[in-house]
Order: structure tokens, then C-alpha cells, then sequence
């Protein structure tokens, strides 16, 4: 196995805990929304507004079946990825995929101070509305995420030990940092 695929909501921490993960296991990195920005010259809000969301999800499963090319690499997938064309089945046959869950209080108290701008699927929600929304697009999300190979709650240093764990992975020999 030497493919991961992360895979959960925004704000689940699957940058985060994939930059973590790939520096632990001596893999390398990569953000699917950072690839689609670099490719297009754009951020995400952009394409939204200028392109909108259907544009945005063509691009998305073009660039997974990019990324999911490379070898030793940890993948940060958007939130939506999972859910739109086989994206959910061809991440399962490339790799190991892990759904990082969280319920829809710890999302909202997460995202309540860090979505201002860059995830346009939230913008100018805030409050009980942002945590209504949440829960309404978690339910909805659910039956894909749940495809997952492996599912995984917690804290971000936890979810990554966790993650090492369920991969069989040993940290490279010459990498003696901890
Ligand atoms: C989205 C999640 C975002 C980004 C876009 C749409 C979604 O990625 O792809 O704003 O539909 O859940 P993150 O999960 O990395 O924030």
C-alpha cells in the first residue's frame, strides 16, 4: 500500500493530519485544492464564482485521477471529492483511504473561526445556522464517506498515530527524528 487517500468534511483536519502523516511515514504530500488552485492560476473561491460548482467538481475528479498516479504519497482529497462520480470507488481501488470523522459540533466549533473566505460552500454562515448546515450536509455525505477502507476520531496527533498504525508502515531508516 503506498497510496493514502484522506478523506472527511472541511475542517476535519485532513491537511493538517496528511502533512503529518507523510512526514512520519517518509511519504510526500499532496492537497487536491492546492493542486486545482496551481493548475488554474485561481483559488477555490474563484473557480465557485467564476466557474461554479459543477466546473469545480470536473476539475476535481480530473485532478484525483492526476494525483492518484503517484507512488508513496499522502492525498488530501476536498470535502466534496468522495461524493460526486465513482470518485469514492476509484480512491478505493488506488490506495487506502481514511475517513476522518467528526461530529457536526466539533466541525462547526472548527470551521466557526477558520472558513472566512476559503470554502465558499460556507460563506457568511456562522452560529447555529453554520452547525444546521453541517449536519444536513454530513447526513447526506455520510453513505460515501463511510466507503472508507478505515474510519478514525480524535485529536490531530492521535489520528495520526492511529493512521500509522492501520497503514503497517515503518518509518524510513534514515529519518531518526523522533
Ligand atoms: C468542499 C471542500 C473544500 C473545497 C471546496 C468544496 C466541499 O475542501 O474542495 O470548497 O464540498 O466540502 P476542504 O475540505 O479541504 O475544505
Amino acid at each position: 500500500m503506498n497510496r493514502i487517500f484522506l478523506i472527511g468534511y472541511m475542517g476535519s483536519g485532513k491537511t493538517t493530519v496528511g502533512k503529518l502523516l507523510a512526514a512520519r511515514l517518509g511519504y510526500g504530500f499532496i492537497d487536491m485544492d492546492a493542486h486545482i488552485e496551481e493548475k488554474l492560476f485561481k483559488s477555490v473561491s474563484q473557480i465557485f464564482a467564476e466557474l461554479g460548482e459543477e466546473k469545480f467538481r470536473l476539475l476535481e475528479q480530473q485532478s484525483l485521477h492526476e494525483v492518484a498516479e503517484f507512488d508513496h504519497v499522502v492525498i488530501s482529497t476536498g470535502g466534496g471529492a468522495p461524493c460526486y462520480f465513482d470518485n469514492m470507488d476509484y480512491m478505493n481501488k488506488q490506495g487506502m483511504t481514511v475517513y476522518l470523522k467528526l461530529s457536526p459540533d466539533e466541525l462547526a466549533e472548527r470551521l466557526e473561526s477558520s472558513h472566512a473566505n476559503k470554502r465558499p460552500l460556507l460563506a457568511n454562515r456562522k452560529g447555529e445556522e453554520l452547525k444546521q448546515f453541517i449536519s444536513e450536509a454530513l447526513a447526506k455525505r455520510e453513505p460515501f464517506y463511510s466507503k472508507a477502507a478505515h474510519a478514525v476520531s480524535g485529536e490531530i496527533e492521535s489520528t495520526v498515530s492511529q493512521i500509522c498504525i492501520l497503514t503497517g508502515i515503518k518509518k524510513p531508516e534514515w529519518d531518526n527524528e523522533d
